[in-house]
């Protein structure tokens, strides 16, 4: 592991969604600059979701956010933040091809500076995305457990317990 990832065990989902919201914090921070994208990896179950709800509630927004089924990308207006304009989440899991994903606007989104995006299933459009992406890889450990794991990242984020 490089100097600059960042390894997490949380204990539920709550906490998971806590990590999320610390992440948001620091973005508002401005210290960080764009593209805001994060792909999140991990096997079915792992807590990609579960995260990118934390991330929705630190950014106040009321819809629910689901494992898409058939929507690939979700896009939610952020009238009162003063970073972001949008918040993107995306989900992979069901493109053929990443091609699909252009034909829905994907070059555009990535590069508006003031949208942030959460990405699910991204290896399956890696060729597509930005060399600074930050990775977050989450591992299933036991039934509530789970490691996190964020790359890259020069976030500076302090998680404390
Ligand atoms: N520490 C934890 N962090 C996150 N989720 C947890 C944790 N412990 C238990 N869970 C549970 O694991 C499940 C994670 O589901 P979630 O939909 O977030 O996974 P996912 O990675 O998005 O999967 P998929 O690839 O199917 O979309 C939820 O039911 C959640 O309550
Ligand atoms: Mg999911």
């Amino acid at each position: 592991m490089n100097s600059t990832s960042i390894k997490i065990i949380t204990d539920s989902s709550i906490q998971t969604q806590k990590v999320a919201e610390l992440l948001v914090k620091t973005l508002s921070d401005k210290k960080y600059s764009p593209p805001h994208i994060f792909a999140l990896q991990g096997n079915l179950g792992a807590g990609k979701t579960t995260f990118i709800q934390g991330v929705a509630k630190a950014l106040k927004i009321k819809q629910k956010i689901l494992s898409p089924t058939f929507v690939i990308v979700k896009d939610f207006a952020l009238s009162k933040n003063s970073n972001f304009s949008k918040f993107y989440h995306i989900d992979c899991y069901r493109l053929n091809d990443p091609s699909e994903i252009i034909t829905l606007g994907f070059k555009e989104i990535i590069k508006n500076p003031k949208n942030l995006i959460f990405i699910e299933w991204p290896e399956r459009i890696k060729k597509l995305l930005p060399s600074n992406t930050v990775w977050i890889k989450f591992k299933i450990q036991d039934k509530n457990k789970r490691e996190i794991i964020i790359k890259n990242s020069n976030l500076g984020i302090k998680i404390s317990k």
